[in-house]
């Protein structure tokens, strides 16, 4: 299937996303190369979560292309009739990249353990044994070992988002998509979810990140994307991006401080 080391995890060509007459994404490209973080920043509302949901087929979109590692997703029908024909490819897909949401999503009636464990057992069909040890390791990784054994409820945001991170980590996905991941936390307890993001990107791992917080998308990212109104409006590395924007609505956005 056409993958090599320089393939990229994901590619997006042309995407364009709409909800009924509402145009979200207005013909989007997208490259997030093995071992790059790749940071998508925007006004709220410029379709950032969309992109993001988009890549892995969580929302349907109605033109344009998206490869995960250089296979094409494979459609059926067309403009709003269009949906993935394979039902297979989007569950290889979705396990490959996964998400860790604003809100965290854990099951409330699990524990940190059995949340961690949940889609590798069950979507995944891994060996229970193996995937506890894997569990272990990432919440080990996460630093909250110590709770496996805790209800979601115990735990303070900071902790619930990196428990959140363990799972998709325990999916041992090709890459990490992240939906605005500090932005529901208090400033301290942002700080213990940003250093796990940034050891994840010192890792090599491939990660599209989400972010109202331009220090982190300045640190990690190898390449930001601007959106606004569901067009790439100006994107390069973090370097030139933050400290040269070029147009009048980076330049805006970024003056504003940002969301
Ligand atoms: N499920 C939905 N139904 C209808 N409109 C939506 C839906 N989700 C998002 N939108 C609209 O799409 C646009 C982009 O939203 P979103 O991708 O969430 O932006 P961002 O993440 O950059 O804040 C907004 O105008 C939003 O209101
Ligand atoms: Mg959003």
């Amino acid at each position: 299937m056409n993958e090599s080391a320089d393939t990229p995890v994901i590619a997006i060509h042309d995407l364009h996303k709409s909800y009924g007459s509402l145009e979200v994404l207005k013909g989007v490209d997208l490259i997030a190369p093995r071992g790059h973080v790749v940071s998508l920043i925007g006004s709220s509302g410029s379709g950032k979560s969309t992109l993001l949901r988009c890549c892995n087929l969580l929302e349907d979109s109605q033109q344009g292309e998206i490869f995960f590692e250089g296979e094409p997703v494979r459609w059926k029908g067309e403009g709003l009739g269009r949906h993935p024909a394979d039902r297979g490819q989007v569950t290889r897909m979705r396990t490959n990249l996964s998400m860790v949401f604003q809100q965290f999503n854990l099951w409330s009636h699990m524990t940190i353990l059995q949340n961690v464990m949940e889609a590798p057992v069950t979507v995944m069909k891994r060996d229970p044994r193996q995937v506890e040890a894997k569990a272990r390791e990432y919440l080990t990784k996460v630093g909250i070992a110590d709770k496996a054994d805790a209800w979601p409820a115990m735990l303070s945001g900071g902790q619930q988002q990196r428990a959140a991170i363990a799972r998709a980590l325990c999916m041992e996905p090709r890459a990490l998509l992240f939906d605005e991941p500090t932005s529901a936390l208090d400033p301290e307890l942002e700080q213990e979810v940003i250093r796990v993001i940034k050891a994840l990107a010192d890792e090599g791992r491939t990660m599209l990140l989400v972010t109202h917080d331009m220090k982190l998308a300045a640190d990690v990212s190898d390449h930001v994307i601007f959106l606004h109104q569901g067009k790439i409006e100006e994107q390069g590395p973090p370097s030139t991006l933050f400290s040269a924007p070029k147009t009048d609505r980076l330049r805006g956005f970024l003056s504003a401080g940002a969301h």
